[in-house]
Formats: structure tokens, sequence, C-alpha cells
């Protein structure tokens, strides 16, 4: 049998960092049984991966597929599916309620080794709706638009809510312990594919969504991430802006570059 030497490093790594934390908080052995029985009860209801998510997905891309330029990758989160080409970018399918808020976002997909607009790039869309729902049966506020020659892009939505997948699982009982809340800021996910090559995976924030300064996913809100929102001029009819807009420009890798940079 050959051994892996990459696996015998990080083993021996991580144990010893656990050893440190074991000695600096004092944890009795009851308590590393707890731990074991936590992670055996997470593991039955199928959380593990995503408290792997949760935890220490976005350290892992910053580490390894970060850019020093270019739009930051965020992770792609267990909702992304097949979604319908938009040719006139409206990703909405269901009949507008009075809790919907219609955004329409646009900009330009760049290369970021030759800072040249893309042509004919795939931007692809999913989010929760305006209660903090996936659609995982059809394609309401899911679906691709393409670039045109000048690589603009141009899509319709609604502005997604922030919500919780865990309050019933091991993940919200964690944070429940904590006194930490344990819902995502309201985010749309991204992921922009050249010529059948994913590019870039990321997540777009809404500000002044609660949960921005506590997203359950560590890591995973920074500045340069969160739309800014225009008010539609006259868009609402009792004042308030029925529309909001935002511009996002994408900077997207050469994915044959990334691990050499
Ligand atoms: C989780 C949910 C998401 O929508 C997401 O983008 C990332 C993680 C989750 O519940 O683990
Ligand atoms: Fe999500």
């Amino acid at each position: 049998m050959q051994a892996n030497e990459r696996l015998i490093e990080i083993y021996q790594y991580t144990v010893s960092q656990l050893k440190a934390v074991v000695e600096k908080f004092g944890i009795t052995q009851d308590e590393l049984h707890i731990a074991g029985d936590f992670l055996n009860r997470a593991g039955k209801e199928n959380v593990c991966r995503s408290l792997v998510d949760v935890t220490l997905a976005m350290a892992s891309m910053d580490a390894t597929v970060r850019l020093k330029y270019g739009t930051r990758p965020s992770i792609e989160g267990p909702y992304y599916g097949t979604h319908p080409v938009r040719s006139d970018g409206n990703l909405i399918d269901e009949p507008k309620t009075d809790d919907d808020v219609v955004l329409h976002i646009s900009g330009i997909v760049s290369d970021a080794s030759t800072g040249l607009p893309i042509n004919g790039a795939h931007v692809d869309f999913w989010q929760a709706d305006s209660h903090g729902k996936y659609d995982l049966n059809g394609s309401n506020l899911r679906g691709v638009v393409i670039t045109d020659s000048a690589g603009r892009y141009r899509t319709t939505t609604l502005v997604p809510k922030s919500y919780s997948e865990h309050d019933h699982d091991q993940i919200g009982e964690l944070f429940c312990a904590m006194g930490r809340p344990c819902s995502r800021a309201a985010h749309i996910h991204v992921r922009v594919s050249s010529l059948g090559e994913v590019r870039l995976t990321t997540q777009l924030f809404i500000p002044d969504s609660p949960y921005l300064d506590s997203d359950y996913v560590e890591g995973a809100v920074t500045p340069d991430l969160i739309l800014t929102l225009e008010p539609e001029v006259g868009s609402g009819s009792d004042g308030a802006p029925a529309a909001f807009t935002a511009k996002f420009d994408f900077v997207v890798p050469n994915t044959s570059l990334i691990g050499t940079s």
C-alpha cells in the first residue's frame, strides 16, 4: 500500500491543532464524546457536508481559487440546478405577490487576464424568493442570460429574502447553543461560464439585509459582493419604489491559470 504523504501531513497537523484546542480550553473526555455524538447525529441527518460548507468552505475558496484580481468566488451551495436560457432576461415565472420587489441587474463580464469583455458568456442565476424559498421543482428565479458582443448581460428578478435551512438540524442546534442567529443573508447565486467551462461561481448580497454580519456561511459576506441598489424612478404607485436596479461587473479568471499564479 502506498502511503499518501499529503494525507499524513494533513492528519498530523490537524491533530496537533486540535490538541492545542483541547489543552487551551481544558476539554474533558466527556465533552469530547459529546462532540463525537454530535457528529454522529449530524451524519445520520446528512448535514456533515453542510457543516463543512458553513464552517470551512470559504476559507478553502480563498486559499485555492481566489485570484489577486477578479470577482471573489463563493460556494455553490446546495440548490444549483439546470436552468433555462432566458432570452428576455426575465427570471420571474410566478405571478407577482405584494411582497415581491423587482430587481434589474446588469453589467459586463470580462476576462481577468486580458481585461477584454467576453462575448457569449453564460451568466446563470439562482436564488430564494421574497419569502426565502428556493424553487426546487421549477425554474422560478432561475435562469441563464447570455452576454452580447460587448460582454453585457441584463436580467430581471426579485429581491431575495434571507432564510435559514438549519433550524431543525444539528447546525441549528450548534448555533442556537452559541446564542447566534442561524440564517443566511439574502443572496443571489451566480455561475459564469464561457465555451462550456465554468469560470466563476459566486454569490451577490442584498444591502441592508439582516444577517450580513452574521451569515452562517463563515466568511461568505465581503463588501465587494454586496450590491448597490438604486430605486427605479417612479416605479411604485404609492411612492415606494416597486423596482430597483443594480450594476455588477464580473471579472472572471481563465480557469486554466488557476493554481499557477
Ligand atoms: C446553504 C444554503 C445556501 O443557500 C447556500 O447558498 C449555502 C449554504 C446551507 O444551508 O448550507
Ligand atoms: Fe443559497
